[in-house]
């Protein structure tokens, strides 16, 4: 029988004594492979969000369900009876990017192992671990104190790593239902050397294919060599054309909508602890380039970019094979600052692509989605709170940051839901996401859950989360 004069234990009590539970409980949603890019694991997509709102559902949130998207699902619940006090949306997506090359993960990116005070799985930081802290948060809650200081709306979504498809059209329809005071996405991570962070900015994203068809089939070199186009060799001319050797982007119109910084913005920029030689060698570089006129910094997140993701064609078996190949590809995106819009840098790009063509192939050039930059509000209370929240967990002051990243949903919680954003996250720098090996520090990851019952604490505190 059940003690039912017991008082419930406290947070920090609970916590400790449902640890193990909690890290199986991780575990399970990591074994789900939901990678949203693959069509082929689309059920698997399904089967997370149904794992999801089991889960949701067991902590005791209300209005679970998963819901239909042009996509993949969207995962919805809520908690609303904190009279008076402000509600927070809270976002966080339960797909996954692809794990190849799967032979440089040191175990199967699908059967995750905690070691080291790591947990190492796909997904482990980017972002199953943050949306599951923040499930573990609600439920110790629930489970604590049988309610909520705050109310709160989930919004875990199933295409993130596929530019939101789908994402945006849900938003819209659901608008009258997801009213809330903020928008809290937690996606994001902690700055170099693992200090608490906020983030302030996104970029955004244009990500689009290049096709360059020559011939029917691959001609033999010795008989077409010299008289043909290469598409290969094309390819390769036009993405030369594409930036020069200052790092400037030359396409025509690129930097159109792009705001310089001012010089308080440079300065804040310049006084965070940034150890350059430590990112370099963290991430086992040679060596780091950029745009001239900028710092590092200033580079990765305050500077769109152009990038060769991907590129092939021809033969690239062993040994020599003497082709003019039929066809070369290559997958090209730019990561966007400012107000630079993706379909207007597409536009612009695709027209620069096709007027800078060598003769005697065909060039085509497809839009594979992407997504608007985003400016987060520093001096909004519930930033406030969050950051109170950060110091009084992982006793540190937060800093404030630009990330070089993108989340679409950012600029979407803006213009359709009218919300403004904050960007609480707890992922470690390095820690290999959209690459062999992720992995979430476990301490990260358990800080993670009392700082967002902390982050909700604050908001409850008078002008905590302005409501109303
Ligand atoms: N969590 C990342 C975004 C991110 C990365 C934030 C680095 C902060 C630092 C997110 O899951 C992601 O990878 N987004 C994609 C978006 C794209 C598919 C539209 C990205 O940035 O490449
Ligand atoms: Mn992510
Ligand atoms: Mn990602």
């Amino acid at each position: 029988m059940p003690d039912l004069t017991a008082t419930p234990p406290s947070l920090d009590r609970y916590l400790d004594e449902t640890r193990d539970a909690r890290l199986e409980s991780y575990k399970d949603f990591l074994r789900i492979p939901s990678i949203s890019a693959l069509p082929e694991h689309a059920p698997d997509v399904r089967r997370a969000a149904e794992w999801l709102a089991d889960v949701l559902r067991a902590a005791g949130l209300e209005h679970v369900a998963v819901e239909e998207t042009s996509k993949h699902p969207v995962v919805y619940a809520d908690w609303l009876h904190a009279d008076g006090a402000p509600t927070a949306l809270i976002y966080g997506h339960y797909d996954v990017q692809p794990v190849d090359p799967l032979e440089l993960w040191t175990s199967p990116p699908f059967e995750p192992v905690a070691v080291h005070g790591r947990m190492l799985a796909r997904g482990s930081a980017d972002d199953k671990g943050q949306i599951h802290a923040h499930a573990m948060a609600a439920a110790a809650l629930l489970a604590t104190r049988g309610a909520f200081p705050i109310n709160v709306r989930y919004v875990f979504e199933g295409a993130e790593e596929s530019s939101s498809e789908g994402l945006d059209e849900w938003l819209a329809a659901n608008k009258e239902r997801l009213t809330a005071d903020v928008a809290i996405i937690s996606d994001t991570g902690f700055f170099e050397g693992n200090i608490p962070s906020i983030t302030v900015s996104l970029r955004g994203l244009m990500y689009a294919q290049v096709d360059v068809v020559g011939s029917a089939v691959d001609l033999h070199s010795g008989g077409y060599g010299g008289a043909v186009q290469n598409p290969a060799n094309a390819l390769a001319q036009i993405i030369a054309a594409l930036k020069g050797p200052d790092g400037r982007i030359r396409i025509p119109g690129f930097y159109d909508a792009v705001v310089t910084l001012t010089e308080d913005e440079r300065a804040a920029i310049a006084e965070l602890p940034f150890d350059e030689d430590a990112y370099r060698r963290d991430s086992r570089i040679e060596g780091l380039v950029g745009e001239v006129g900028y710092s590092t910094l200033e580079r990765r997140a305050t500077r769109p970019t152009l990038d060769v993701n991907g590129i092939w064609g021809g033969f690239q078996g062993a040994g020599s094979k003497t082709i003019i190949p039929a066809h070369a590809h290559a997958k090209i995106s730019c990561r966007l600052v400012s107000a630079q819009d993706p379909d207007d840098i597409f536009e612009k790009f695709r027209a620069f692509v096709l007027e800078i063509a060598p003769p005697g192939v065909k060039v085509s050039v497809k839009n594979l989605g992407g997504g608007r930059p985003s400016l987060t509000p520093i001096d909004h209370p519930v930033t406030r709170a969050a950051a109170r929240a950060l110091e009084s967990t992982f006793g540190r002051a937060p800093v404030f940051t630009r990330e070089g990243g993108s989340i679409p949903v950012s600029a979407s919680f803006e213009s359709i839901l009218g919300l403004p954003v904050v960007l609480l996250g707890f992922a470690q720098p390095h820690e290999n996401a959209h690459a062999p090996d992720e992995w979430m520090d476990l301490a990260n990851y358990e800080g993670a859950i009392r700082a967002i019952v902390a982050t909700f604490d604050e908001m409850a505190k008078p002008d905590g989360g302005a409501s109303e």
